[in-house]
């Protein structure tokens, strides 16, 4: 197996020497958001998950960056960061942490002045995690830059593994983003190449009853959360139940990989409502445990699983470290669905909001 530390840290041996050039180049990248069908919930070390995760990755929620790169004598690291047009020193501190944690692999930053501009295409108060959009663009941003210079990662996949490697460093579910379609992250026995490392494409073809699949998130508070993804995954160390949590992943994935490719909808639906509210009990029995959905995540839950008795349509409910529901459903019932959200699930969401989104085809 890759050990990709050693091989990235490795290639910083010729990643240190900046020529001098005038005046700034400037990168651009955007990437998406994605949401998690089995979940990552607890680390080991740095940014290591306990568990492989499995998610899909989204097309209208992302995040744009920019960099204005210039260079500098001195070495040391320097930027000033700008969220949607004005600076912003909560993130600041957190890119700055990131690219102290960056250095070792991408030595030539400290040649440069970096001018990070980021802003998102969903609203701030939406509650919809950024860090992974944000996390990924930022990766592809930097790797760029060193395409740019050092005339490196010429390949696709050399380009966007050394992204995803890096992405998993500032957010673990960053490490997912760079891809589009359905992704892995964490190593498991079913898939050769996969990694705790970086996340890649789900290997072969899934049923193409999957291949559009869509996400409304529907928001039921704009409040920002009450406790961080961090914090959480710190309170699974001492979890009572997390090697049975750990255990179950890893069959949820297994299982979950073979339902994507027969194209089994029930074992989808069963797999990716029994891992959202596993992640919420796990929250709930943590110590201290806490609670991130209102009643509102519930009234809507009951309504998903109402529509799909009476129905029999594939509707499916999964849940992100917060409030908001993400309903599932098949881009072949899309007028169907888009009628039950605006009858029966818009009065359950903030302001009437909910973000019309699907799977990135690959
Ligand atoms: C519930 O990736 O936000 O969304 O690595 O600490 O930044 P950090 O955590 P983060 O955790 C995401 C948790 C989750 C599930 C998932 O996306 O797999």
């Amino acid at each position: 197996m890759v050990n990709y530390e050693e091989k990235y840290r490795n290639e910083a041996l010729n990643l240190t020497i900046v020529e001098p050039f005038n005046g700034s180049l400037t990168v651009k990248k955007r990437s998406p958001s994605n949401i998690a069908l089995v979940k990552y919930w607890g680390k080991r070390h740095f940014q290591i998950p306990q568990n492989p995760s499995l998610s899909f990755t989204l097309n209208k929620s992302f995040t744009d960056t920019e960099i204005e790169y210039q260079y500098k004598k001195e070495k040391g690291l320097s930027f000033d960061f700008y969220f949607e047009g004005e600076k912003n020193t909560n993130f600041e501190e957190r890119i700055g942490k990131h690219l102290s944690v960056l250095k070792p692999f991408f030595p030539f930053i400290e040649n440069l002045h970096l001018k990070i501009t980021s802003s998102n295409s969903f609203p701030h108060s939406s509650g919809i995690a950024s860090s992974a959009s944000a996390m990924s663009a930022f990766a592809l941003c930097i790797c760029s830059i060193e395409k740019k210079i050092f005339d490196t990662l010429q390949k696709k996949k050399e380009y966007f593994q050394k992204a995803s490697f890096m992405a998993r460093l500032g957010s673990g579910s960053a490490a997912r983003s760079v891809w589009p379609g359905f992704v892995l992250w964490g190593e498991t026995d079913f898939v050769e190449g996969a990694s705790d490392e970086l996340a890649i494409p789900l290997p072969g073809k899934s049923d193409k009853i999957f291949s559009g699949i869509r996400d409304a998130i529907l928001i039921t508070s704009p409040e920002k959360k009450k406790i961080s993804s961090s914090a959480g995954h710190g309170l699974m160390k001492d979890h009572p139940f997390a090697e049975a949590r750990y255990k179950q992943a890893n069959e949820n994935i297994e299982l979950l990989i073979d339902a994507l490719k027969t194209g089994n909808q029930n074992e989808f639906i069963r797999i990716v409502e029994n891992e959202a509210l596993t992640l919420h009990s796990l929250m709930m029995s943590s110590n201290p445990g806490f609670t991130l959905m209102n009643e509102k995540t519930w009234k809507i839950i009951n309504e998903i699983r109402y529509y799909r008795e009476k129905t029999g349509r594939l509707v499916a409910f999964t849940l992100d470290a917060g409030p908001n529901v993400h309903l599932l459903y098949l881009e072949t019932d899309k007028d169907e669905i888009l009628k039950f959200i605006e009858q029966k699930l818009v009065v359950f969401c903030d302001n009437s909001r909910w973000i019309d989104d699907g799977i990135a085809a690959p």
